[in-house]
C-alpha cells in the first residue's frame, strides 16, 4: 500500500468530470490496488472521506465513513438525489482546500446507488451528517469543491474559525441550522 499526494485547489484534475468505472477494471489488480491506497490516504490526513480525483486520479469512486461503527466503505459510480426538500447548514473543509472551513447549505436527505469494491450494487437513504458527506464527495467527481457552494462570509482559515468562532461570533447574523438526526438505512439497489 502507499499514501498518496492529495491534489490541492487549482490543479485541473480537480475540475475535470471523472469517467466511470467498468466492472473488468475494477476487479483488475492494480485497481483494487489503488483503491487500498486511497483506503491509506484517507487514514493518514483523518478525513471524513476522499474522492479518486483528489489523489489524481479522474475516475469516479468515493472512499468515505457513513456510520463510523462500520468504518471506511467504497462507493464506485455513485449517483445521488434528493429524496424531500429537507436542508442543512454545517461546516466542511477539505483535504484538497488545506486550512480553510466554511458553512454549505446541502440537502440533507438523499439516496445514493452505487458500486462496492466488489462491483456488488447498494444504495442507501441518508439525513443530516452521512447525506452531507456523500454529497461533498460526490461533488469532486463532477468537478465541484465545496468553495463553490459555501457561504462566503463564512469562509475562514482554521487559526481564524478556532480564536473568532463559533460562527455566530465570527459572522454577523449567522443562525445555527435546527438540529437534524443522522439515520442510515440501506434499500435495494436499483438496477442500473
Ligand atoms: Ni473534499
Amino acid at each position: 500500500m502507499a499514501i498518496l499526494r492529495v491534489a490541492q485547489m487549482g490543479h485541473p484534475v480537480l475540475r475535470q468530470v471523472a469517467r466511470p468505472v467498468d466492472a473488468d477494471e475494477l476487479a483488475s489488480p492494480n485497481f483494487q490496488r489503488f483503491l487500498d491506497d486511497m483506503l491509506e490516504t484517507m487514514g493518514e490526513y483523518d478525513g471524513a472521506g476522499l474522492a479518486a480525483p483528489q489523489v489524481h486520479e479522474s475516475v469516479r469512486v468515493v472512499v468515505l465513513i457513513l456510520d463510523p461503527d462500520e468504518g471506511p466503505e467504497f462507493l464506485i459510480n455513485p449517483v445521488i438525489r434528493p429524496v424531500s426538500d429537507l436542508r442543512t447548514r454545517s461546516a466542511e473543509g477539505c483535504l484538497s482546500v488545506a486550512g480553510m472551513r466554511g458553512v454549505v447549505d446541502r440537502a440533507a436527505h438523499v439516496r445514493v446507488d452505487a458500486y462496492d469494491r466488489d462491483g456488488k450494487p447498494k444504495a442507501y437513504v441518508l439525513k443530516g451528517f452521512p447525506a452531507v458527506v456523500v454529497q461533498h464527495e460526490c461533488d469532486h467527481l463532477d468537478g465541484v469543491l465545496y468553495v463553490d457552494r459555501v457561504d462566503k462570509t463564512t469562509l475562514a482559515f482554521n487559526d481564524q474559525w478556532d480564536k473568532f468562532g463559533p460562527l455566530d461570533k465570527l459572522v454577523e447574523g449567522y443562525e445555527e441550522p435546527d438540529d437534524i438526526d443522522d439515520e442510515i438505512v440501506v434499500v435495494k439497489p436499483e438496477v442500473r
